[in-house]
């Protein structure tokens, strides 16, 4: 038998399969100690200044990196990258994955991918553990947008495209 905490928790995991979200790959560190993971738990959070959130298990090295960088990159994914997010969501070893795609660096040595469909640079300014994950907020200081138009999605544990379902 579940306990109540249980029931809601299997609830919640339900509903938020579907929440369809953009799927990117965040970077941070550099050069050699430079890591990158999936991750859709992304949002804007304010205009002025530009910034966003991102939210990262504290599980995984990403974390630790992260909690150690003044920057991080969010590389928003096209379709054609879904072979990328597959390796950086564990797919392979986090030694191999930037041997997979256009991976260039920042002259401070941040690792962004140059065909993503746009790369936001961000200088972490909050770190807030919350459960199990931590919420880094960050300033946006850079913004590159490739203009590539077919965002990859992920909606019930599948990777999708968008459908138009109405023009307005
Ligand atoms: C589509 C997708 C989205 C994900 N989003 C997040 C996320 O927002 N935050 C997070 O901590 N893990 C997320 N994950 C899980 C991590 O990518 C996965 O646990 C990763 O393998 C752990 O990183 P590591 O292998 O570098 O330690 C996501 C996985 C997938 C497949």
């Amino acid at each position: 038998m579940t306990s109540p905490a249980q029931d809601v928790q299997q609830a919640f995991r339900t509903a938020m399969r579907n929440i369809a979200a953009t799927v990117t790959i965040v970077t941070a560190g550099h050069h050699e100690r430079g890591h990158g993971m999936t991750a859709t738990a992304v949002s804007s959070v304010s205009l002025d200044p530009p910034s966003l959130l991102v939210c990262i298990n504290s599980k995984t090295l990403l974390h630790d990196i992260m909690s150690a960088s003044e920057r991080f990159c969010v590389n928003v994914l096209a379709q054609e990258h879904l072979n990328l997010s597959q390796a950086f969501s564990g797919g392979i070893p986090p030694a191999e994955r930037f041997a997979l795609g256009d991976w260039a660096e920042t002259e401070d040595g941040l690792k962004y991918l140059a065909s993503a469909h746009a790369r936001i640079v961000c200088a972490r300014r909050l770190a807030i553990p919350f459960g199990t994950h931590t919420v880094f907020i960050g300033e946006v200081v850079d913004v590159r947008v490739s203009g590539r138009q077919a965002p990859l999605l992920y909606h019930d544990a599948t990777y999708c495209r968008p459908t138009p379902v109405a023009s307005h």
